[in-house]
């Protein structure tokens, strides 16, 4: 199972969009996808899918339900878990709920083959942690000078947090795939020069205001009208991305990596070594 995580600096950039309809590009493809709202904020990944779930995380993490009965059906395949402040709840959750819940989360491995958490923007420990977590990050930048200085400022952070992260920078909103690239380059050259990192690229969706229509009436534009720009820009985006699966094949179990990225460090860990 991949884990993706869809960040960016600035916020209302697009994230919730994409991670919607990437996932559905991808289910569509043939992969199965579940879909994690992690914006503690503005939690409106359902409100984007046109779905409404049941259950979210907070009903997982109070012991009562398993993560696979909260997890809902939603469009075109894919399926969902609704965050909400249950994302909060699982910064500060005793311990044991907490590798219950990761162990749950790394089951989904049977089940899924890529799971996506859409976070908030910016970085505060909650989306930290759910960017440590991710086999590659996905930093979603517009051409606003603000969400480039933005995305530069969160590339930083990241790096400081996790040296080796895999981020890969996917522009919206763009007017054509020329002034991605320039953008891109632009970015990577400055994180090369400052930061030592090496930024990947994983495509461009362009500005497109017929998606506006299909957003309000909460219908994912990917499967609403595949012939739109954007829709034909995200399922290239995800032909991107499945390509590269076979690189991420990870030695360390999922559980490890999780428990490391949500700080249950057990090499260090004083409880462990005291007993
Ligand atoms: N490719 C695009 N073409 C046209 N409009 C777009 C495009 N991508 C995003 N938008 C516009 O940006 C708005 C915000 O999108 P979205 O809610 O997905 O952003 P977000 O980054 O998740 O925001 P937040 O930071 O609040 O979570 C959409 O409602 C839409 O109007
Ligand atoms: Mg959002």
């Amino acid at each position: 199972m991949r884990l993706v995580s869809v960040t960016s600096g600035k916020g209302g950039v697009g994230k919730t969009n994409i991670s919607a309809n990437l996932g559905i590009a991808l289910s569509q493809l043939g992969y199965r996808v579940v879909l994690f709202d992690a914006d503690l904020g503005l939690a409106n990944l359902d409100v984007v899918l046109g779905a409404n779930a049941e259950y979210s995380l907070h009903h997982a993490l109070d012991g009562n339900m398993c993560l696979g009965d909260v997890i809902a059906n939603g469009p075109g395949g894919i399926r969902f878990l609704s965050g909400g402040s249950g994302v909060s709840k699982l910064i500060n959750v005793s311990r044991k709920r907490l590798q219950n819940f990761l162990l749950e989360l790394s089951q989904l491995e049977t089940s899924t083959d890529v799971l996506i958490f859409d976070t908030g923007a910016g970085v505060d420990q909650r989306v930290l942690t759910f960017l440590r977590a991710a086999d590659e990050v996905l930093i979603v930048v517009t051409p606003d000078p603000a969400s480039i200085a933005d995305a530069y400022a969160t590339i930083k952070v990241l790096l400081r947090n996790k040296k080796n992260a895999n981020i890969q920078i996917l522009m919206n909103q763009v007017e054509h795939e020329r002034q991605a690239e320039v953008i891109y380059r632009k970015l990577n050259d400055i994180a090369g020069h400052f930061l030592e990192a090496n930024l990947s690229y994983t495509g461009s969706i362009r500005h497109d205001s017929e998606i506006v229509p299909f957003i309000r009436a909460r219908h994912p534009f990917v499967t609403a009208d595949p012939r739109l720009r954007a829709s034909k820009d995200i399922v290239m985006v995800a032909k991107t991305i499945a390509k590269r699966t076979s690189v991420y094949e990870d030695s360390q179990p999922l559980i490890s990596r999780l428990e490391e990225a949500f700080g249950i460090i057990h090499a260090h860990d004083p409880a462990q070594t005291a007993a």
